[in-house]
């Protein structure tokens, strides 16, 4: 096979390590963690607390150096850079956070300035940029509202405006709409990929909300004590987690595809025959109702759908559901098999979900 190397990623990690000494044992908030993000791309990294999720973000901007490994940012590797040079490249990398660290004598505008101030940007530059960015976070009527003026969406719509004041190429967001209700997480959540689309931006996240990587993310890690246990495409990760951890967290979501209490009112098998829970994921439109008395006609099987769910993620339709299979074993496994070989994703699901 050819070597298709693909475009060049906007950021790269490799093999980062971050060791903090507390009074006990060591703790490795990044054990050995290596990751590729595309450009353009909106990559999520989810984890609960403690994870390392923040530790991670803020090495891709060298706010916290790792003790070993690579950071590579738009094809420079910055952890070899010097301070100067770091500054410099720090200006292509912009940075959202959770509680917004606006700072309140200032306003809407001043905020926004701010980071071009810092870097000497002339006077009448800086009004030009504040000029362009308000009206693309939607704050023209608030420019001279102080931060104690402003709701929670607000706030956070300043804070990207002032990320964007130095046109950076990549966006760091660390639980961005975590301090917001669920209405302005999504107003924000759409700013974010529209001013992705706009302005070419490559995305870095970190939420421990799934809805927001449903939402958003092209991609996700997920990490877990120091390290990403799995990652791919959000579509693949949702639907075929491979991971308990991640297990858990998608089925925040996806939700449980046996609703509790169902199995206690299944009816009982016949003597010698059985009867098994399939769970039966298939991505794309498909009939899988028409695929189902099908595979009863030909198998001789009882067939019941307990229950069933047809959500999108991003633009890609998929289905979940649940079946209560009655008959012989070998006919089940064969039936299983059929369904596969048709495309269709088959489980067998325990009785009792958790
Ligand atoms: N400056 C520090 N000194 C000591 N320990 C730290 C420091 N920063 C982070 N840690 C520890 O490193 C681990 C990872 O922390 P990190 O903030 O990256 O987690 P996180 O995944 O972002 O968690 P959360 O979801 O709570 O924000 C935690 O156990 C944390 O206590
Ligand atoms: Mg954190």
């Amino acid at each position: 096979m050819p070597d298709d190397p693909g475009p060049r990623p906007a950021i790269s990690l490799h093999g980062l390590t971050r060791e903090f000494r507390g009074r006990g044992t060591p703790l490795w908030a990044l054990d050995g963690v290596s990751l590729e993000v595309a450009p353009g791309e909106i990559f999520g990294i989810v984890g609960r607390s403690g994870a390392g999720k923040s530790t991670l973000l803020r090495c891709v901007n060298l706010l916290e150096r790792p003790d070993s490994g690579r950071v590579t940012v738009l094809g420079q590797e910055i952890t070899s850079l010097d301070e100067a040079a770091l500054r410099g490249a720090r200006r292509g990398i912009g940075m959202v956070f959770q509680h917004f660290n606006l700072l309140s004598a200032r306003t809407v505008a001043g905020n926004i300035a701010f980071p071009l101030e810092i870097a000497g940007v002339p006077k009448a530059e800086r009004e030009a940029r504040v000029a362009e960015l308000l009206p693309l976070v939607g704050l023209e009527e608030r420019r001279d509202y102080y931060p104690a003026q402003l709701s929670g969406g607000q706030k956070q719509r300043v804070g990207i405006a002032r990320a964007l004041a130095s046109r950076p190429r990549i966006l760091l967001c660390d639980e961005a709409t975590s301090a917001l209700d669920p209405e302005t997480t999504e107003e924000i959540l759409s700013l974010i990929r529209s001013i992705r689309d706009r302005l070419d931006l490559t995305v870095l996240l970190i939420t421990h909300e799934m809805a927001v990587v449903k939402a958003i993310c092209d991609r996700v890690a997920v990490m877990e004590a120091g390290r990403v246990i799995e990652e791919g495409r959000v579509f693949d990760v949702f639907t075929r987690p491979a991971h308990a951890t991640t297990r858990r967290f998608v089925s925040e979501v996806i939700g449980h595809v046996v609703p509790p209490g169902t199995v206690a009112r299944l009816p009982d098998a016949n003597p010698g025959e059985e009867r098994r829970l399939l769970q039966v994921l298939f991505a794309g439109p498909s009939s899988t109702r028409a695929v189902v008395s099908e595979a009863s006609r030909r198998y001789g099987l009882d067939l019941n759908i307990v229950s069933g769910r047809i959500d999108a993620i991003g633009a890609e339709p998929y289905g979940l559901m649940a079946l209560a299979a009655y008959g012989p074993p070998a006919a089940i496994a064969e039936a299983t098999a059929w369904m596969r070989a048709l495309g269709l994703d088959v489980t067998e699901i325990g009785e009792d979900p958790a």
